[in-house]
């Protein structure tokens, strides 16, 4: 009854001048938003909240906050306004691969592996982001099937390739953008290029190889290893939660040891790393001065709403972030306490966002 009160008294009564909001929202998507590509029921109700039905009568705040990727902004974007019913701006959106966009000019120039995702669309939204030189696991099986005898190209995956003579090519660095479809192929390319400092099928660098013989790699020593979601399981359309990228992480990370005796160094983005959050804080800092600018006295009081203790919870709470665990995701409440403790736990962002709201006013 309050929030259809409050619905049908702000529209025939809007506020004289915008009420700013002490809140704001950052929301996860899968498991919170949507259940693979449909709008979880919840989640169209409480936009309609942030967009206006609550007691301010103004739009509150909110960005949107995954580990999900493989597309570019601009469509995800695009695709999940139509979803939910809502114009979500690419000014609110933060999914696992954004964060490169800041490290892109170490590499613009150089040649790099970007991993995940069908065929080469995420080489496509690593040139948008200004990736000249981005190869795929596919290019280097079409320059040399011998890479990996297992898979044979299909016809759209051969289309989708560039030639490359890789054994001329030192790759600088391996952005995992989103998750690998093939992970045995990605897994055998990844071991080449970190073994041979660079070039897919070169000496071995310093360090205990297979053949035990210790040569002098010709390409870099070191290519940069950087990961951009470390999520272990997600909440797809199954009914249990699926593997993520984070796993593909792990069994990469298990055979190199067992072939070398040591994991590789990488780098980690994505929920919930530091970086991502902090990343994230100024997105949702512009996107409410976009909205408020002078009007607004204070920064808003943030809450995260997320499935996944493991990235949502933990990183909003060590961001100083106020945390909502909702039941619609990766966290089943009957499996016991969480991992991480959230301010609040929730069946649906629905409930999430009303406790929220009603706790600020
Ligand atoms: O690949 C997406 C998955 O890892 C989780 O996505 O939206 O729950 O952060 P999200
Ligand atoms: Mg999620």
């Amino acid at each position: 009854p309050y929030w259809h009160y409050a619905r049908r008294y702000y529209q025939s009564n809007p506020p004289s001048k915008a009420v700013v909001p002490p809140l704001a929202f950052a929301f996860d998507i899968d498991g919170v938003l949507l259940r693979g590509s449909q709008a979880i029921p919840a989640a169209k109700r409480a936009l309609a909240i942030l967009e206006g039905a609550n007691p301010t009568g103004s739009k509150i705040p909110y960005i949107l906050l995954t580990n999900g990727g493989g597309t570019s902004e601009e469509a995800r974007c695009k695709k999940l306004s139509s979803i939910l019913g809502y114009k979500i701006d690419e000014r609110q959106f933060v999914q696992s691969h954004t964060i490169l966009k800041t490290i892109v000019d170490k590499y613009a120039t150089r040649p790099v592996l970007v991993l995940g995702g069908r065929n080469d669309e995420v080489r496509r939204v690593a040139e948008g982001y200004g990736f000249e030189r981005a190869y795929t696991t596919l290019d280097v099986l079409a320059w040399n099937p011998a890479v990996w005898p297992f898979h044979d190209l299909t016809e759209s995956e051969r289309q989708s390739t560039k030639v490359v003579d890789f054994s001329q090519t030192p790759i600088a660095a391996a952005f995992v953008f989103h998750d690998p479809r093939n992970w045995a192929l990605d897994i055998q390319i990844l071991c080449d290029v970190f073994q041979s400092g660079g070039i897919i099928g070169g000496p071995y660098a310093s360090g205990r190889t297979v053949g035990g013989s210790k040569e002098q790699a010709i390409g870099q020593q070191h290519p940069e290893l950087v990961f951009c979601n470390p999520d272990l399981l997600w909440k797809a359309t199954f009914e249990r939660p699926r593997l993520g990228q984070g796993g593909f992480r792990i069994a990469f990370q298990a055979v190199y040891k067992a072939i070398t005796g040591s994991e590789y160094p990488y780098v980690q983005f994505g929920k919930p790393t530091e970086a991502t959050y902090e990343f994230t804080k100024n997105i949702l800092h512009d996107r409410f001065n976009e909205l408020y600018g002078q009007l607004a006295g204070r920064p808003p009081h943030v809450y995260m709403v997320g499935d996944n203790p493991e990235s949502d919870i933990a990183g909003a709470n060590a961001a100083g972030w106020s945390s909502v665990l909702v039941h619609t995701g990766v966290y089943d409440p009957e499996q016991g306490p969480p991992a991480h403790t959230p301010t609040h736990q929730a069946r649906d962002v629905e409930t999430a966002v009303k406790w929220a709201i009603e706790r600020e006013f």
